[in-house]
């Protein structure tokens, strides 16, 4: 949540704040801001309510020469959107300006502390307070502006990641971290600074990731040092990023949801590269491998992660039960950490997360460490935290994901996990030799099959036309479609706003069943496998209530096609590997739909891709 970019050097500051912001705002998007130091040491600050388009607008032809400066792209926390509560916010004296992504828990006391000692608050924010403590202490204790921000942090409760700059030095920056990204870009003879590489990529490769608690000084004159909030020293370590600049464009495409559905062939090879070769009988996760005895001794695994990779997990749960027969259990991250959860020391806990910065993700992953279980992650941003908690883990290599809505992660997610359940069923020899082998053929076919999978994309858009309109939807799988039918209703709930509810088919029953009349579409994953014959009894169940039935079929099924209002035909393939090619037609019925109704489909309102905070 919220986006961050600064930089100082000799280039103009306020192109690259632009660029920045724009390939930063999938993190927030309710409102944008920056603020420079002119030639002649003022601040240019400006700041709007909405995208950053209407922030470049709002500064228009005016002539903007700085080469200091930092920028935000919000998503509201503490305070309404609108230009008031824009970042940055500037302190009392308008001296520093500061822009943060988190939340300053204790700002309410500390506001009250400072409104004693005559400071006046313009907005309703927490990161304001912050930036009038930051004066206060650099008054106080006539300090430069690295020392007061070190004091003041050490008042601070709760999750930041933040720059400030002072007016009076157009050469520094300051930045600090906790619980909240935080990279810092070295150019040549210039510095950047943003809340994930994309804003820096163009510039330089060369990064270093702050850790928690740690403040950068970074100065054209003395470059960057790091400290601890203690003031002990950190020598920085100076990564090389992987990714590509063509990964952060939309490359032909109308959104990047729409890029990102149709890379997924590719994203899933790539996931799998070096990995399986069913050839050689060989399946492994570099990453996991020095672990895998750990798993396979393991008490249990409880699989911890929010929203679409939640749902990955549930798919893992099925798998890693089916295939390596390991006692697994699935939690949201949010409620695993605050239920007081009984933890062993044998306890394997795998947390899933596209980006990697989850807040409640971390969160829960820090208190199972605490009572000693093994930590393992499944992320996709390289670097993030997440990636860097864990005592191991893989990364599902899909390159970046921009679209708010998450698509070629969750496939990604659900091939690391296909592929460990594999590897670990082949080492504990939980499945014959033969069957391994084929499943491992087919896994290996599944690019292709995704490919056939996306050709549905115009039945899905005819479909789309007919119920574009409908206020609520049902989504419909059993066994290892379940999983399938939530992933189907969350996505169409966030970017098209239509209500939807994914449920177990048979527990339709216990419920579900009133809502069903004329007006209620019913999305159903029917594919031929284990369950077919029952998930065709509720279809029945859905038809003589006057339900509208849309099937998702195995190709060539003749008998369902009777049956349903409207069929979407996908390939064959095991029941385990369906859920990667049940979800393409309903991540294409959802983007559909919202382009339809007038949806930001990238970008939805009210969410961010990053749930950096709680
Ligand atoms: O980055 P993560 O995978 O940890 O994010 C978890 C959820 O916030 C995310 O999957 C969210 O539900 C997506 N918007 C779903 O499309």
């Amino acid at each position: 949540m919220c986006g961050i970019v600064a930089y100082v050097g000799e280039k103009n500051a306020y192109e690259i704040l632009i660029k920045g912001l724009k390939r930063l705002e999938y993190r927030g998007y309710d409102s944008a801001g920056v603020a420079m130091i002119s030639n002649n040491h003022e601040f240019l600050h400006y700041k709007c309510k909405g995208k950053v388009s209407n922030l470049e607008e709002h500064v228009g032809q005016q002539s903007v020469d700085a080469h200091i400066g930092i920028g935000h792209t919000r998503w509201a926390t503490h305070g309404p959107a609108n230009d008031v509560n824009a970042h940055p916010h500037l302190s009392g004296n308008e001296e520093l300006a500061l822009i943060h992504n988190g939340i300053i828990e204790n700002y309410d006391v500390l506001k009250k502390e400072l409104t004693s000692r005559g400071h006046n608050f313009v907005s309703d924010t927490d990161t304001e307070v912050l930036v009038h403590l930051i004066e206060e202490v650099k008054k106080q204790e006539d300090v430069g502006l690295f020392e007061a921000v070190r004091l003041a942090l050490h008042q601070v409760t709760g999750a930041y990641a933040i720059v400030v700059i002072d007016k009076s030095n157009p050469r520094e920056l300051i930045a600090a971290k906790k619980s909240s990204p935080l990279v810092i870009g070295m150019g040549e003879d210039d510095f950047f600074i943003g809340s994930d590489a994309t804003p820096i990529v163009e510039y330089t490769n060369n990064v270093v990731y702050l850790e928690d608690g740690e403040i950068a000084h970074i100065s054209l004159d003395t470059g960057l040092k790091i400290r601890k909030l203690d003031n002990k020293v950190i020598t920085p370590t100076i990564q090389e990023l992987q990714i590509q600049l063509e990964a952060l464009e939309k490359g032909g495409y109308e959104h990047f949801m729409l890029k990102e559905i149709f890379e997924q062939p590719k994203t899933i090879k790539d996931c799998m590269r070096g990995r399986i070769s069913a050839q050689k009988g060989h399946v492994s996760l570099g990453g996991i491998l020095d672990y895998q005895d750990k798993i396979l001794n393991a008490r249990r695994m409880i699989i911890i992660a929010c929203g679409t990779s939640w749902h990955a997990g549930l798919v893992g749960e099925y798998l890693l039960e089916d295939l390596a027969r390991i006692p697994v259990e699935v939690e949201y991250a949010s409620e695993f950490r605050y239920r007081n959860p009984v933890i062993y020391e044998d306890d394997v806990v795998l947390a899933i997360s596209q980006s990697g910065e989850t807040a409640d993700t971390l969160a829960a992953i820090k208190l199972a460490k605490e009572k000693g279980a093994t930590i393992l992650g499944i992320c996709n941003v390289v670097g993030s935290t997440i990636s860097r908690e864990t005592h191991a883990g893989s990364y599902t290599h899909a390159g970046p994901e921009i679209g708010v809505a998450s698509t070629k992660a969750f496939t990604a997610q659900v091939t690391v996990l296909s592929l460990l359940a594999l590897m670990l069923a082949k080492r504990k020899g939980t499945v014959e030799k033969s069957r391994l082998n084929r499943l491992l053929f087919e896994l290996e076919s599944i690019p292709d099959k995704v490919t056939e999978a996306l050709k549905t994309d115009a039945a899905c858009e005819l479909i789309s036309e007919i119920y574009k309109n409908s206020s609520n939807a049902l989504y419909l799988g059993r066994g290892y479609s379940f999983p399938v039918a939530l992933e189907g209703a969350l996505k169409l709930k966030e970017i098209s706003y239509i209500h939807a509810e994914g449920y177990p088919a048979a527990e339709m029953k216990h419920g579900p069943i009133a809502l069903i009349d004329e007006e209620m579409p019913v999305f159903v994953v029917a594919t031929k496998g284990p369950s077919y014959e029952k998930v065709i009894s509720n279809i029945q169940e859905v038809k003589a209530r006057k339900g509208k039935v849309i099937v998702i079929s195995t190709k060539g099924d003749e008998y369902i096609k009777e049956m349903a209002d409207h069929y979407i035909e996908i390939p064959e393939t095991e029941e385990m590997f369906m859920p990667i090619l049940a979800t393409i037609p309903f991540q294409l019925l959802s983007y559909h739909m919202a382009v339809m109704r007038g949806c930001n489909v990238d970008q939805p309102r009210n969410l961010a891709k990053a749930v950096t905070v709680e």
